[in-house]
């Protein structure tokens, strides 16, 4: 079973809502409503792009400025998965469910029973929940802070986040298995292309890996950044001679996590904004 045949068999017109946002040339996103304009809503779903799915936190009615839940682009999420390496039987924690494709993609992958997937906001989880289930992937669906794992069902083999941090929660770590997989995209206070780090958590409960590639996500709700930060951050790794996303790695330890260039035993003075 591959990735690929994941794509095949898991269509992502299943997960998408009725209302999808549209980003506007000023920079307004507005609701685009299947029922009103039915070709342009299958058009988004079958783009390698992201799908806007919330904004404001759900605030917003009839235009939004902050992309708060979305579908992210399938190229995107296939170069993860493909970097999660998920194989049938492999326990996996899903932080950040928004719409369930990709929990639904990890369950083709590996069996729905073994995926475990947490979202912040209760409306999406019950959509999502929903739809998995419409789809013939009944995972289970946990309504909660991500940030705390699901201690219930671990270990787990892969812990991967679909939403972005700037410090890797140390649960994480602690509810994975030794020698297994932590996929986390990083917010803008590393590199400017919010790259994907891949960790491999290790028998002394720390984990430790590189950045990977770039990725571009929302960040968990108690981990968003200001502008200042991320301008903090851009400032300081211009000044490190804008060193390249897979020169940059991390590790995290239960006393704290280091970002570092090149090797572990070299910190950089950027990635931490708090
Ligand atoms: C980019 S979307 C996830 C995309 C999703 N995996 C999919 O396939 O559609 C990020 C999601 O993370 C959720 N989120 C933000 N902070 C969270 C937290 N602390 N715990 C759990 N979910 C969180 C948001 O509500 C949003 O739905």
């Amino acid at each position: 079973m591959t990735v690929r045949d994941a794509f095949d068999a898991v269509p992502r017109r299943l997960f998408l809502p009725e209302v999808i946002w549209v980003r506007q040339e000023d920079g307004w996103a507005v609701p685009l409503r299947r029922g009103d304009a039915p070709e342009q809503w299958e058009q988004a779903c079958a783009a390698d792009d992201t799908v806007i799915t919330q904004v404001d936190d759900g605030a917003a009615t009839d235009r939004g400025l902050w992309a708060t839940s979305s579908s992210s682009a399938p190229g995107l999420m296939a170069r993860m998965l493909e970097e999660l390496r998920v194989v049938r039987g492999s326990r996996v924690l899903e932080i950040g469910t928004g719409t369930g494709y990709n929990a639904a993609l990890l369950a083709h992958l590996t069996g729905a029973d073994n995926i475990t997937t947490v979202e912040i906001d209760d409306g999406i989880a019950a959509q999502a929940r929903q739809a998995l289930d419409q789809a013939g992937y009944p995972v289970e669906v946990v309504t909660g802070d991500g940030a705390l794992g699901h201690p219930k069902n671990a270990p787990y083999d892969r812990v991967i986040a679909t939403a972005a941090v700037h410090e890797v929660p140390y649960a994480w770590v602690e509810q994975t298995r030794p020698g297994g997989l932590i996929l986390v995209p990083w917010a803008l206070t590393v590199h400017p292309e919010a790259p994907f780090a891949l960790l491999e958590v290790r028998e002394d409960g720390t984990a430790e890996g590189r950045f990977v590639a770039a990725s571009g996500f929302m960040t968990l709700r108690a981990q968003r950044v200001s502008q200042e930060d991320i301008r903090h951050a851009d400032e300081a790794w211009a000044q490190a001679g804008r060193p390249e996303i897979a020169r940059h790695g991390v590790t995290v330890t239960p006393a704290g996590q280091t970002v570092w260039l090149d090797s572990p035993a070299n910190p950089v003075s950027y990635g931490l904004t708090r």
